[in-house]
């Protein structure tokens, strides 16, 4: 969970008389939602970082796994009492969780006010006012075919922020049979190059140098607009404009991942060398089951045709463990599928149901302490991998782009590959790229020393 707090931003501490407190659950795409939220009520409230002293409150939802709809519920019961010593509090909840509940949030929680899904976020000025004439409980939960993502100015960077992430797509039409996201974000759509292009722009003008692109399956974007631009068009076109930034996407479905999106890692000067692919399971049965359209040799395949085209490449993944029917040999595989690749670094899950997706019917299911076993297990697997992948650095000299004051007042930075470095260094370092000698490698950070 994050609360978004900008308290050095000018703009967004002006003379704006309300005060709002945004809570984020979720992936990036949410957090670039909550920025878009407070940028699109920038005239009429500032963000406070304590949700006592806010006017309105809005929490910003994920459904991914069943834990993240609970924590909701859980930090609802905590801001319902605010509203009570509070009246004139305003209570919305946005994203995904408000999407696939909609209105029947209203029963479970009756001093909220709004309910917004992700595409629903844009009509929140609107709403206020309808509440302010004294409407109450208002949804917009409506998923459209013919949804276009609004322009909105760049959502202010933090003074000092070197890194931020721009949307080129929502929603998505692959429908992995465990997923929820296609039920709360809606079908794929994406946002008109010249929109993105804008976008970065003004983010570089402010001093951004590292810019991640998002969406749920960034290989696809260009579809159903219709101006001919793919993804990897639009990277040739962002480093044609742009040549001075690091340039990151997530997230790519391996089956999408082509041939001249490959050859981009070794030809676009911007593209930083780092592809999170997530793979879930190493087993073809399970993944035919997910309906993942790849099988673990073509998966194969793509890892080694990009080690061919970047050989120092960082490559990340995610996977699900106790997908329904998934047999020990079944989860075997996904560790030996762990042990070839090497990834650096592997974002594991527990199979969690949800509501209304396909495998939510698969009889099958995996009881609970076998896929707790399976997770620790692999966890302790990767982490290994990953530290010996780590490893590969020590005693080499790594360009940096510190990023701010990390742990322990040492300065935090990244490498092209997206490996955290801490060193020791001021503050004026911040924004620069440097070279760094890495000392060690320690779980998912490198420690070095600057090179002068
Ligand atoms: N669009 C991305 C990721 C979406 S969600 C993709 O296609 O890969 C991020 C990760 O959450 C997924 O990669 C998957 O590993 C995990 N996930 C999604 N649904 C899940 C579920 N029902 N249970 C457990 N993990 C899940
Ligand atoms: Fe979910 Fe699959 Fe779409 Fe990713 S590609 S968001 S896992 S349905
Ligand atoms: Fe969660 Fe919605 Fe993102 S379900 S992972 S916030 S798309």
């Amino acid at each position: 969970m994050k609360s978004l707090v900008r308290e050095n931003d000018q703009v967004l501490t002006t003379s704006a008389p309300k005060r709002l407190h945004i809570i984020t659950f979720g992936c990036q795409m949410n957090e670039y939602d909550s920025q878009r939220i407070a940028q699109m009520l920038m005239a009429s409230h500032c963000l406070t970082p304590q949700a006592e002293d806010a006017d309105l409150i809005i929490v910003n939802t994920c459904s991914i796994r069943e834990k993240a709809e609970h924590k909701l519920y859980s930090l609802l019961g905590r801001l319902k009492r605010l509203k009570r010593s509070n009246p004139a509090l305003k209570l919305g909840v946005a994203g995904c969780v408000a999407q696939q509940v909609g209105k029947k949030l209203f029963a479970k929680v009756p001093e909220l006010d709004f309910v917004v899904g992700p595409q629903g976020l844009y009509t929140i000025p609107q709403i206020l006012e309808r509440l302010d004439k004294g409407q109450k409980h208002i949804s917009d939960t409506e998923l459209t075919k013919d949804f276009t993502i609004p322009y909105i100015d760049a959502p202010l960077p933090k003074k000092g922020d070197v890194r931020a992430y721009v949307t080129i797509m929502q929603g998505c039409d692959n429908f992995c049979t465990y997923c929820i996201v296609p039920y709360v974000r809606g079908r794929e759509v994406s946002r008109p190059s010249d929109d993105i292009l804008r976008e970065i722009g003004q983010l570089v003008a402010q001093g951004v140098k590292d810019v991640t692109l998002l969406g749920q399956n960034v290989n696809s974007y260009g579809k159903g607009l219709d101006e001919g631009v793919d993804f990897p068009g639009l990277l040739k076109k962002i480093d044609a404009n742009f040549p001075q930034i690091r340039l990151r996407f997530t997230t790519s479905h391996p089956k999408d991942l082509s041939d001249e999106l490959i050859g981009c890692f070794g030809n676009l000067g911007t593209l930083c060398e780092h592809l999170h692919l997530p793979v879930q399971s190493g087993s073809n049965r399970v993944l035919k089951r997910m309906n993942r359209h790849y099988t673990r040799e073509q998966f194969l395949e793509k890892v080694q045709k990009l080690r061919q085209v970047c050989p120092d490449i960082t490559i990340t993944t995610d996977l699900i463990v106790g997908f329904p029917g998934e047999t020990e040999e079944d989860y075997q595989e996904t560790l030996s599928l762990l042990e070839q690749v090497r990834f650096d670094q592997a974002f594991a899950f527990k199979y969690s149901e949800r509501p209304g997706t396909a495998a939510a019917r698969f009889k099958d299911k995996v009881p609970e302490e076998v896929k707790s076993k399976r997770l620790t297990k692999l966890l302790e697997i990767q982490n290994q991998i990953g530290l010996e992948q780590y490893g590969r650095f020590q005693g080499k000299v790594c360009e940096v782009l510190v990023e701010g004051c990390g742990q322990g007042g040492k300065l935090s930075a990244r490498t092209r590959g997206n490996h955290v470095v801490n060193m020791e260094g001021g503050s004026d370092l911040v924004g620069r790229l440097m070279n760094v000698y890495i000392e060690r490698a320690c779980h998912h950070s490198l420690v070095g020393t600057i090179v002068h």
